[in-house]
């Protein structure tokens, strides 16, 4: 233990009010019309693990866009924003955060994320690799929790991955108002996100021939086995995913294989599914230039640089507070 570096983690989101969090989010969203459960209780070590396998898999190009964009950027974000302090939002395992650190060298990185176990461990590795770079992590909910982000002289807050495409729009919004309403005025906010394609590479991304989508979304059936006491019978719920043209996100479901009744007794419920029921699981918004620059302005955000990697597939965006510089 003696040779691990220092790194400061802040539990805003303890286990206690977590648990709670779950045991409402899943109640309300068990026992509505359509059923849906919530994205972010997804991502125990093994959904995380299994989203790090997604992000590998040849259908999935977003993380490989991102990191092309980030790897040719690097250096403009750095001199643009000048930040002194790197925050990223939904930090997962980091790796794409190196290109900005290499670029940057801001003086610290705060992470920030709901998997406690996966936060803990990447901010460890990056303070190993970086030994001069001050690593802080911070155990929270993106939605709830942005007022408890550290201060720094001039920060930089990432959202990468194009997971802002997993927030429904009013909860996006909210979340741009925060956001935001962190940052001062010489402050930047650094988003990446999906953009608007050929539908049938969009279902090829969510329907991976190895599966290891589909176990993704059926791990969180496993996430409430555990955390609820559930009995959830994972093989008997089928993984889909598809493109709503109207909305312009894919949706990602489980479909009951057969009529059946689940039992969550930490919640003293039990749920009847029908043969062939859906419930929602996730969308994944993707976004047009000018849909998320007008998102961003009603929220107070002025998108400063936009740049695509070579297919057009995926941007990363630079924001500032409106009104600023
Ligand atoms: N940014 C990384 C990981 C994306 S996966 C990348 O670009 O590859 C999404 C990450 O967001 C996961 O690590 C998950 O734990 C985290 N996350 C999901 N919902 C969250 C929430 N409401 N608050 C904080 N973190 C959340
Ligand atoms: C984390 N998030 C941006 C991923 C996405 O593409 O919406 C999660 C994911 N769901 C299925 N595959 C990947």
């Amino acid at each position: 233990m003696d040779d691990l570096a220092a790194v400061s983690i802040d539990v805003v989101f303890p286990p206690e009010a977590r648990a709670a969090a779950l045991r409402d989010e899943v109640r309300v969203g068990l026992t509505a019309v359509p059923k849906e459960l919530q994205p972010k209780w997804f991502y125990d070590d093994r959904g995380s693990a299994l989203f790090d396998q997604i992000t590998r898999l040849p259908e999935y190009y977003l993380t490989r866009a991102e990191r092309a964009i980030l790897s040719t950027r690097a250096d403009e974000i750095a001199a643009l924003t000048k930040a002194d302090t790197l925050v990223e939002l939904g930090s997962g395992t980091s790796e794409k955060t190196r290109i900005l650190l290499d670029a940057l060298m801001p003086e610290r990185f705060v992470a920030f994320d709901v998997s406690a176990d996966t936060l803990c461990a990447s901010a460890q590795a990056l303070a190993t690799h970086y030994p001069r770079l001050a690593v802080a992590g911070v155990v929270g909910d993106f939605e709830q929790h942005l007022t408890a982000l550290p201060r720094g002289r001039r920060r930089l807050l990432a959202f990468l991955g194009s997971t802002i495409g997993n927030l429904p729009p009013p909860t996006r919004a909210m979340f741009l108002r925060d956001v935001a309403a962190v940052l001062a005025g010489d402050e930047s906010f650094l988003l990446g996100v999906d953009l608007v394609k050929d539908p049938a590479r969009l279902a090829a991304a969510y329907n991976d021939e190895a599966g290891v989508s589909a176990e993704f979304n059926r791990n969180v059936l496993h996430v409430l086995n555990r955390e609820l006491e559930a009995d959830f019978d994972a093989r008997a719920f089928a993984h889909v995913a598809e493109w709503d043209p109207h909305e312009e996100w894919v949706v990602m479901s489980l479909r009951s294989l057969r009529r059946q009744s689940v039992r969550l007794d930490a919640l003293d419920l039990s749920v009847a599914f029908a043969d062939g029921e859906l419930m929602r699981t996730e969308i994944s918004a993707k976004f047009r230039r000018e849909s998320i620059t007008a998102e961003l302005a009603a929220a107070g955000l002025r998108v400063r640089r936009w740049w695509e990697d070579a297919a057009g597939d995926y941007a990363v965006l630079v924001a500032s507070p409106s009104g600023s510089r």
